[in-house]
């Protein structure tokens, strides 16, 4: 057996522990070397806080992030309350930018450099072992060059990632946290599918030319955003099982590459793009990539679980794709741990469904997030409101009713009546019921939320039909956070300390291996 260059220090550093004076400081060395070589993973998730009545970070991060392994995760800004429950968890982290502040950014050294202060140094910590916030990368931008946006955002991505990056350069950090920017898979077009036809949209090459060479003098990567669902919908040429990595037979064949799934086809259209403008190398990190399992036809479990099944084999197996033979992504973000209700839903219903966890933490279906065979562990003692739902009152005139239901489904989440959704054959008035009670829920239960003009009913008896889930929301006011908070502390000293047993007994059985070779 080989011994690679961490495993070789770790070897001298356990020779130099034996001798040394310090040996609390060595065994910390060792510690630290000990865990990178472990867990080293190459997938992460996005999570995101858009929910009506989201889960307390705390529960998040101790429920669901670190009792399934996860070791990275991409966030879509810098909230303070999920930075401050990420800290000290030893999970690697990407704080994003939001487009809306791009061209403030750009336009202010000062306003990049509070933005520096407030939502990374305030928080930053590269010691796995310490407390802190383990920030890797800023995400300046969420898929800012998005054709829908057009020139909104464009202008200022550039502008703000040069201000990010030389307030990161004042704060010292500059060599620890890299800036990237996700791509929306429209930022390249081709024809027939085939990557080797691949560019970057006209309308966007000059930006794009800047972007490249920008991450390309400070050693960072080119992220794309994939959507393989809206593919699914639009590319009538290519199967629901290439989507979902199941094609068997009758690959699509461009020159003398051949494409079984869509994962591998979008990766060397950014290859071919990236190469028609002279950066073919750069490396290629995936931002976001999953399936929905809502919303719309074929958005189900049973997809989505395919999907994310042969989408981590793909990756575990690292074969890469036919441009990047070998090497694929260095790091994919899976879209998305949590059900977000209040997700913008204008590219179609279903966006509101990706989460490999239902809002409240229950999972939909197993995928090795980092847990390895077992099966997804849920969140526990999730913190509801009461046994209580929202209806219609069969009773009175309904004749106008639909000033009611635009109203509720305006405000709160009425995506899974769409047709194809999971209730989107309850009929009417069961799916009036499901707009009030959505309303209702959204609005911690309160007596005016169920009132539409006297035609609402509170019930304890629950309306669910089927599939159809009448959902009850979580306890979300200030109060419950900070007390949440406080319960979840000291199970998480606990298992820090729980951690470090872990990695002690790595060390051991890995020096008892070494003494082998003295
Ligand atoms: C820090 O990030 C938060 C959330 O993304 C944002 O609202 C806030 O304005 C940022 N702070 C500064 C000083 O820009
Ligand atoms: C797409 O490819 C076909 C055949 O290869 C070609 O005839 C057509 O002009 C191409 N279209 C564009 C927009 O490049
Ligand atoms: C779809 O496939 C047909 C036949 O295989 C081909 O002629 C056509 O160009 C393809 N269209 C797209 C949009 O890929
Ligand atoms: C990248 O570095 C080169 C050489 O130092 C410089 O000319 C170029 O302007 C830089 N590009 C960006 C976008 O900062
Ligand atoms: C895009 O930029 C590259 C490099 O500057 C240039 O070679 C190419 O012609 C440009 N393509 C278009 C369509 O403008
Ligand atoms: C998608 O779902 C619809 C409705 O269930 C079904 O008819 C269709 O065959 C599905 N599409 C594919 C490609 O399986
Ligand atoms: C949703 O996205 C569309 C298109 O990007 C935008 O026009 C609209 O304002 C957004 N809606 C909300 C509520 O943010
Ligand atoms: C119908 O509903 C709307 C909105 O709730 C209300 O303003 C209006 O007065 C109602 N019309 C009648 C005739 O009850
Ligand atoms: C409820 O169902 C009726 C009948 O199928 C349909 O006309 C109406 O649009 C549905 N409303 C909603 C909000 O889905």
């Amino acid at each position: 057996m080989l011994c690679s260059d961490s495993c070789w220090l770790l070897h001298q550093s356990m020779s130099s522990l034996m001798r040394s004076e310090h040996r609390p400081v060595t065994l910390l060395l060792v510690l630290l070397l000990s865990w990178s070589t472990n867990s080293v993973s190459a997938v992460g998730v996005n999570w995101g806080l858009a929910s009506s009545t989201p889960l307390p970070p705390s529960k998040v991060v101790n429920g669901l992030l670190l009792s399934n392994g996860v070791t990275r995760v991409k966030l879509p800004d810098a909230d303070p309350s999920v930075l401050e429950s990420l800290s000290g968890s030893g999970i690697g982290v990407i704080v994003g930018i939001r487009n809306e502040m791009l061209r403030y950014l750009s336009q202010s050294k000062k306003a990049a450099a509070s933005w520096v202060h407030d939502n990374v140094t305030r928080y930053f910590s590269d010691n796995r072992a310490g407390g802190g916030v383990q920030i890797e990368y800023i995400a300046v931008g969420d898929e800012p060059f998005l054709l829908s946006y057009g020139q909104q955002y464009q202008p200022y991505v550039i502008g703000a990632a040069t201000n990010i990056h030389t307030a990161l350069k004042a704060a010292k950090l500059s060599d620890r946290i890299k800036l990237i920017v996700p791509c929306s898979s429209d930022v390249y077009q081709t024809n027939s599918s085939l990557p080797s036809k691949a560019h970057f949209r006209p309308d966007l090459n000059k930006t794009m030319v800047d972007l490249l060479s920008f991450l390309s003098n400070h050693s960072s990567l080119f992220v794309l955003d994939m959507n393989p669902f809206s593919s699914f919908q639009q590319n009538k040429n290519l199967s629901l099982d290439f989507h979902l990595f199941q094609l068997t037979s009758r690959p699509l064949t461009d020159g003398h590459s051949k494409y079984d799934n869509y994962f591998d086809l979008s990766i060397d259209s950014v290859v071919s793009s990236l190469s028609k403008v002279g950066f073919g190398d750069m490396d290629i990190m995936v931002g976001s990539v999953g399936w929905p399992t809502d919303g719309a036809s074929n958005a189900t479990s049973a997809n989505a679980q395919l999907f994310m099944q042969g989408l981590i084999d793909h990756l575990k197996a690292k074969t890469g794709s036919p441009l990047r033979p070998k090497r694929p992504p260095p790091e994919t973000y899976l879209f998305t741990l949590l059900d977000e209700n209040q997700l913008n839903i204008t590219t179609g219903n279903y966006e509101r469904h990706y989460g490999i966890f239902t809002f409240d933490g229950q999972a939909k279906y197993n995928v090795d997030l980092g847990q390895g065979s077992r099966p997804l562990k849920n969140v526990h003692e999730v913190d509801y409101l009461n046994q209580k739902w929202c209806v219609v009152n069969n009773n009175k005139d309904l004749y106008n009713i639909t000033a009611s239901v635009v109203q509720a489904c305006s405000n709160a989440d009425c995506s899974s009546l769409s047709s194809g959704g999971s209730c989107g054959g309850i009929g009417w008035p069961g799916n009036v019921s499901y707009a009030f009670n959505s309303y209702f829920q959204a609005n911690g239960q309160s007596q005016e939320s169920c009132d539409f003009n006297g035609l609402g009913l509170i019930t304890t008896v629950d309306p669910s039909v089927g599939e159809c889930r009448f959902v009850i929301g979580l306890h979300t006011s200030g109060s419950n956070k900070v007390r949440s908070l406080m319960a979840d502390m000291p199970k998480k000293v606990f298992y820090s300390f729980f951690q470090s047993l872990v990695v002690l007994q790595q060390v051991v059985s890995v020096f008892i291996f070494a003494s082998f070779f003295v």
